[in-house]
């Protein structure tokens, strides 16, 4: 019976796992990882909480329009956005809301160009990006 119980659980459980779960985002942190390694041989691996503080601090040093990654993007992650520049409308960037989420590399990288030169005023590090996916995965 408890047996049968567990199975039953761990099936419900699976549809969200797999939605969870890319092996996309997975290759584009590990290759984040194999650069943040590169950069300094002392990288231990990429940090939600660092990944939280680069999207809520008030950086103001792009656009003055866009002090922060959540002037665009909402203070919480799972709810859509909105373009602080444009007034369009952004789905949200929470995997947990928007299991596309960090999936396809091209438009990763040409977002986090454009993303932290305008909040930042300069590329963001491999670390940073790894920490930012790290958190937004967790969401
Ligand atoms: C000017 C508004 C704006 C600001 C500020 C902003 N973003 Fe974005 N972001 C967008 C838009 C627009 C997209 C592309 C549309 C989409 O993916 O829904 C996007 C998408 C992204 C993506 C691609 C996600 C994916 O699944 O491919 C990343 C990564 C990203 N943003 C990171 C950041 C980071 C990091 C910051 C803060 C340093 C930030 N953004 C601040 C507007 C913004």
């Amino acid at each position: 019976m408890i047996r049968s119980l567990l199975a039953v659980a761990a099936l419900a459980l699976v549809p969200s796992l797999v939605q969870a779960a890319d092996a996309r985002r997975d290759a584009i942190l590990s290759d984040y990882a194999g650069q943040a390694k590169k950069a300094d041989p002392a990288f231990a691996g990429f940090d939600a909480k660092r990944g939280e503080t680069l999207f809520r601090t008030k950086w103001a040093k792009g656009d003055e329009r866009t002090p922060s990654c959540t002037s665009c993007h909402t203070d919480d992650p799972r709810n859509p956005g909105r373009n602080a520049k444009t007034g369009r409308p952004i789905e949200p960037v929470a995997v947990s809301a928007n299991a596309k989420r960090f999936t396809d590399r091209d438009e990763v990288e040409k977002q986090f160009g454009r993303d932290c030169k305008g909040v930042l005023g300069r590329e963001c590090t491999p670390i940073e990006k790894g920490d930012y996916i790290t958190f937004m995965a967790g969401q």
